[in-house]
């Protein structure tokens, strides 16, 4: 069976084939106009189908809080324009599938998915695995099974790190989102006036780290330290051993991760966080998509 795979983001539709076996992937994406609203999605949504030929399964990951059986965004923070448009039809419009067969995840979830398939968390039956981009999303999977509680468990990044910190989209200050996503950590670079205008200057800022550049450092180790409070709860709550660690400011993984197990062990009780596995994700850009595809492979059966 083949499958396709939709990755809606703020900046860019990203979307994919693949097999049912993992092969024969093909990628296409449309960068997203700053007009952008519902319409101009399902015209995306129906180029891209196009540029991929055609496919028994399809899934799409969105940003945000989903009605499943409606097949729509309740509440997206950081994409209010997709907030109940009727995403399954739109998708199901575009490749030529029945709307009831069209699965419709969120982003992290999927992104979580396709890293527990394809990338970093192969073979691995429980994990958290968390994408740090415009807001900080999370994808929880224990016994190989992506879970949803009542439907939107794995929102780790709004978990609240600092009840006095900086206000986020969801209406709460100081979630894990306001502190460690890209966007967070542009307004911190620049605050500590270090350059973050261009989308590279974050990547920069790992390398800069890496090269021993005190200020770089300290920032990735100040941010991590936040993630790292926040992924105590995954280990707290749950005693979860794997993290894996996707999105575009894991470009900076290495700078962080010291960060990031410094937060563990202040935020949690009496673990060895040594022992903890902490990675960064293998997928890249690509999680998403591949993720979003994995999940129309499962609910078909695969
Ligand atoms: C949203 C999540 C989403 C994440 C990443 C958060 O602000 O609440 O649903 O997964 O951003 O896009
Ligand atoms: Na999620
Ligand atoms: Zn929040």
């Amino acid at each position: 069976m083949r499958a396709l795979g939709f990755d809606v983001g703020g900046s860019a539709v990203k979307a994919g084939a693949v097999d049912q076996d993992g092969g024969r992937r093909r990628e296409a994406r449309r960068e997203v106009p700053a007009d952008v609203n519902f319409d101009v999605l399902a015209r995306l949504l129906k180029e891209l189908a196009d540029e991929l030929g055609p496919a028994e399964a399809v899934g799409v990951g969105v940003p945000g809080l989903l009605d499943r059986a409606a097949g729509r965004v309740e509440v997206s923070p950081n994409l209010p324009w997709l907030q109940g448009g009727d995403l399954r039809a739109a998708a199901g419009a575009a490749t030529g599938i029945a709307a009831a067969r069209v699965q419709v995840e969120n982003d992290a979830n999927a992104a979580a998915l396709g890293e527990a398939w394809l990338g970093a968390g192969r073979g691995v039956d429980d994990l958290l695995c968390v994408t740090l981009g415009t807001g900080v999303g999370g994808g929880l999977i224990l016994g190989g099974r992506l879970v949803l509680g009542a439907g939107t468990a794995g929102e780790i990044g709004h978990v609240k790190v600092d009840p006095l910190g900086p206000p986020c989209g969801c209406g709460g200050r100081g979630c894990v989102e306001t502190l460690a996503s890209a966007t967070a950590a542009r307004r911190r670079a620049i605050e500590a006036g270090l350059p973050a205008d261009d989308p590279g200057d974050l990547e920069q800022l790992g390398e800069r780290a890496r090269a021993g550049e005190a200020p770089e450092a300290q920032l990735l180790a100040r941010i991590g330290r936040d993630l790292g409070y926040g992924l105590a709860a995954g280990l707290n709550l749950l005693d979860l051993r794997t993290y894996v660690i996707g999105g575009g400011f894991a470009a900076a993984f290495d700078g962080l991760e010291p960060g990031i197990r410094a937060g563990l062990r202040e935020g949690s009780y009496g673990r060895r966080v040594d022992e903890l596995t902490l990675v960064r994700a293998e997928l890249g850009s690509s999680a998403g998509w591949i993720g979003a595809a994995r999940a129309a492979l499962v609910a078909a059966g695969h």
